[in-house]
């Protein structure tokens, strides 16, 4: 039988390759909250005129946001981090599958868009790896604000009833604190027809960044950062200019990076009051916080187990739950962090594990042992809060790491490496050709830490 000639072909991919244990020291700037400017962003459907966005950060997501806006007709000028959109020409109705698919958060484009022209056709976003992400909530908040709502071949076509021009104000209390089906219904209310109340509304910093957005549009909200918001109908909005608010789970990963490390670093800009959850548990474990303005400054001394809940805002923020759990991998104690935001978001445990750490996972809590150091090794990243979990364990890890799966790390955060390389870490961004024989039975392989671990030793 013939061999069959084996053709290899190269993946080009990168990786991070940290050196742990180096002291930090000096500033980090913060960039824009991606879970603002995202959903700044669809906003530009609920006006004819242009938005003119400052302080975007550079993201993955946000090149997906734009793609999408721009695929259903709004035109879009990026100079560096200010962004200009405008939804002047005819909107298409239909946002397309893949890109819905790729950015969960294209959802919240459902709200503004069936405001703006009476109707929106757009497929279920679809789980993720941490939680099956539902959107009921979305959904029965379109319909309680006259919208009529179907689901047919997974995507959801939502319209004004025939003889209707504008959805009508209603009174909503959600089952759940969601900040998507929040701030997709906040959007649309801003065009119905008399008064909207929501209750039982998420309260997260950025709903009040878009909130405060909207009113210099012209809209007439009260209440953002409560759990009850009132909205006054109006007849249309107009465009404005808006720097985006700092990021704060960024700024809070760079704050347990110090913690990690053991290191005093300063960040800026940051707004304190959004981060007092995390300083709480911060100062709880060992570390001086301080505060000046729009910069803080942490300084690390002997750092012992606290116990962390994950809660809606203004409570510790899940997004944070993966890069909490690394430091208190080499706390002081045992700690107990529970999940209680998503049903699936402790993908980071057994990575941690692999570098040494004593973690127990009981469904959703984790139960923490402290060791005295980690060890680096090759890592794999399932999820994007988990990948920056793995490289501040990396960073504080005996020897090297090698960190695969960046694409989820760039979608949130803007060249990590970069900054922390500024502050002393040993940190860089390889890249790595895997030759993958096409041929072979198990054709293409996996990227996987072994893998890696052969091309790159
Ligand atoms: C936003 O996601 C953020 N994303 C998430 O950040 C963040 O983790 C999350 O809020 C919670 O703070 C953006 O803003 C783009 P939810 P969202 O609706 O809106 C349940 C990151 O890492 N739920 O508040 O999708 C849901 O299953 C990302 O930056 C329903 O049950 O979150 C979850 O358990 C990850 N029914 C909980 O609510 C619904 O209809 C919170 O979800 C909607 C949500």
């Amino acid at each position: 039988m013939n061999s069959v000639a084996s053709i290899s072909n190269t993946v080009a991919k990168h990786h991070l390759e940290v050196r742990g244990s180096n002291f930090l020291s000096g500033q980090i700037k913060i960039s824009g909250a991606k879970n603002s400017a995202l959903v700044l962003m669809a906003a530009t459907l609920l006006t004819e005129e242009a938005l003119f966005l400052k302080n975007i950060p550079s993201l993955t997501d946000i090149n997906v946001m734009s793609e999408l806006l721009s695929s259903i007709g709004v035109r879009i000028e990026r100079k560096s981090n200010e962004i200009s959109l405008t939804a002047r020409d005819l909107l298409q109705s239909e946002l397309p599958y893949k890109l819905v698919h790729a950015l969960r958060a294209s959802f919240v484009c459902a709200g503004p868009l069936l405001a703006r022209i009476g109707e929106v056709s757009i497929p279920l976003p679809g789980g993720c790896r941490i939680g099956n992400r539902p959107i009921e909530e979305h959904i029965r908040g379109l319909e309680a604000l006259g919208a009529s709502v179907s689901i047919e071949k997974g995507v959801v076509k939502a319209k004004l009833p025939k003889n209707k021009k504008k959805l009508k104000g209603a009174h909503i209390k959600f089952n759940c604190q969601s900040v998507g089906a929040t701030e997709t219904i906040l959007m649309a209310a801003t065009l119905a027809e008399g008064r909207t109340v929501l209750e039982n509304s998420a309260q997260e910093p950025e709903i009040q960044d878009l909130a405060n957005m909207l009113n210099s549009m012209g809209a007439q909200i009260r209440g953002a950062g409560t759990k009850e918001i009132i909205i006054e109908g109006v007849e249309k909005l107009n465009g404005c200019n808006h720097t985006v608010i700092p990021d704060r789970i960024e700024a809070g990963t760079f704050l347990i990076a110090a913690a990690i490390t053991r290191s005093s670093i300063s960040l800026t800009p940051v707004i304190p009051e959004h981060l007092e959850a995390v300083f709480k548990k911060l100062r709880e474990c060992g570390c001086l916080i301080n505060t000046m303005g729009d910069s803080v400054k942490i300084t690390p001394n002997e750092i012992t187990a606290v116990d962390v809940t994950t809660s809606p805002y203004p409570g510790f923020p899940t997004d944070l739950q993966a890069p909490f759990m690394a430091l208190m991998t080499t706390a002081k104690g045992t700690s107990k962090i529970t999940e209680t935001v998503f049903e699936k978001r402790m993908q980071h445990v057994s990575e941690l594990n692999r570098m040494g750490s004593s973690i127990k996972l009981l469904g959703n809590t984790a139960l923490i042992t402290g060791v005295p150091q980690l060890t680096g090794t090759s890592l794999s990243a399932g999820d994007l809060r988990a990948s920056a979990a793995m490289v501040l364990a990396s960073l504080s890890a005996k020897g090297v790491s090698k960190i695969i799966g960046l694409d989820y790390l760039d979608r949130g955060y803007e060249r990590m490496e970069d900054k922390l390389k500024k502050v002393g870490a040993d940190i860089s961004r390889e890249k790595i050709t895997i030759s993958a024989n096409k041929n072979s039975k198990e054709g293409f392989k996996p990227l996987t830490p072994q893998s890696i671990q052969q091309e790159v030793a």
